[in-house]
């Protein structure tokens, strides 16, 4: 029998996201918090002779050699020296450069399958720097749960889940580039890194999460330059505020929203206040991947 893995990716939010300076790589130091809830993709892996293969069921992505799942096989393989290959399933269900993360946590999970599938015995430390290769949110994507993230995102401390029971996600139907958005002239940057590496702003932020408070600072910095461009998710995110939500944002570079909700009822009772779109009712996740098969 061909030996096959199957691995579940999670989206993730970003519930609070500041960006500092830009650095001389050309990326952006950020201050975020980063969670990953229950709106997954599934891949399953089957070993091969030699080469790499990718199929998707979705037409929204590209599953030639430019896609992340691709790249984290061949990264692999080109620094382990393994001459296996592999075909890869992927059935996308989170929304396409929606800042989610989609493709960042398949990455992660090609990253943790094919360590286990092809035995290369790799330890955290490895896959966290092949995750950075492959991209900023790569290296929260192995871990999920609930996470600092500094320096690009990277950066990673583990936080005590907040208590907030209940997503409502908004898709709106747009894809949204983020390296455009990042190098948006009118985003507001700092020249410095602050003293002591933390904003003010993000320092009230992490002490809420540790007293396992939801702080009411949350922010998404491209909030601005996004609503400017799109002046509809500005009134998406008022409208999830009027449906109930307690706090409500936009995560990543957009264009998804989410709002906060205190039951199961009231997540439901929000997103059918958007019939016009598409909606999940999620709740959050420990883990950035896990083991299906
Ligand atoms: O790392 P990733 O490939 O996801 O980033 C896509 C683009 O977003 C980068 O090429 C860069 O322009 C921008 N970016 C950034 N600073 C970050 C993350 C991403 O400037 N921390």
């Amino acid at each position: 029998m061909t030996p096959t893995v199957a691995y579940r990716s999670y989206a993730k939010l970003n519930l609070h996201l500041d960006v500092l300076n830009r650095r001389n790589d050309g990326y952006h130091n950020i201050e975020t918090i980063f969670q990953t809830v229950d709106l997954g993709d599934t891949l399953q892996f089957s070993e091969r002779r030699s080469r790499i293969s990718l199929n998707c069921n979705s037409t929204d992505i590209d599953a030639g050699e430019d896609n992340l799942v691709w790249r984290a096989a061949d990264l692999l393989r080109r620094r382990s020296g393994c001459r296996l290959g592999v075909r890869i399933d992927l059935e996308k269900r989170i929304p396409v450069a929606a800042g989610l993360g989609g493709g960042s946590g398949n990455a992660a999970a090609a990253l943790v399958a094919l360590n286990a599938l092809w035995g290369l015995g790799l330890d955290k430390k490895q896959l966290a720097e092949f995750a950075l290769e492959l991209g900023s949110d790569v290296p929260f994507c192995l871990d999920g749960g609930t996470a600092a993230g500094t320096g690009r995102g990277e950066v990673l401390t583990r936080l005590k889940p907040p208590p907030i029971p209940w997503f409502v996600l908004l898709h709106p139907p747009l894809s949204i580039s983020t390296s455009r958005i990042f190098n948006h002239p009118a985003l507001a940057r700092r020249k410095t890194v602050p003293r002591g590496g933390h904003t003010p702003a993000f320092k009230r932020v992490l002490e809420a999460f540790e007293k396992g408070q939801v702080p009411d600072t949350l922010i998404n910095r491209f909030e601005t330059v996004v609503f400017a461009d799109q002046p509809k998710l500005a009134v998406l995110k008022q409208r999830l505020l009027d449906a109930g939500c307690t706090t409500a944002a936009m995560s990543g570079t957009g264009p998804t929203l989410f709002g906060i909700c205190n039951t199961k009822k009231q997540a439901q009772q929000a997103a059918e206040t958007f019939p016009e779109m598409k909606t999940t009712v999620a709740r959050r996740v420990k883990v950035g991947v896990e083991r299906t098969d």
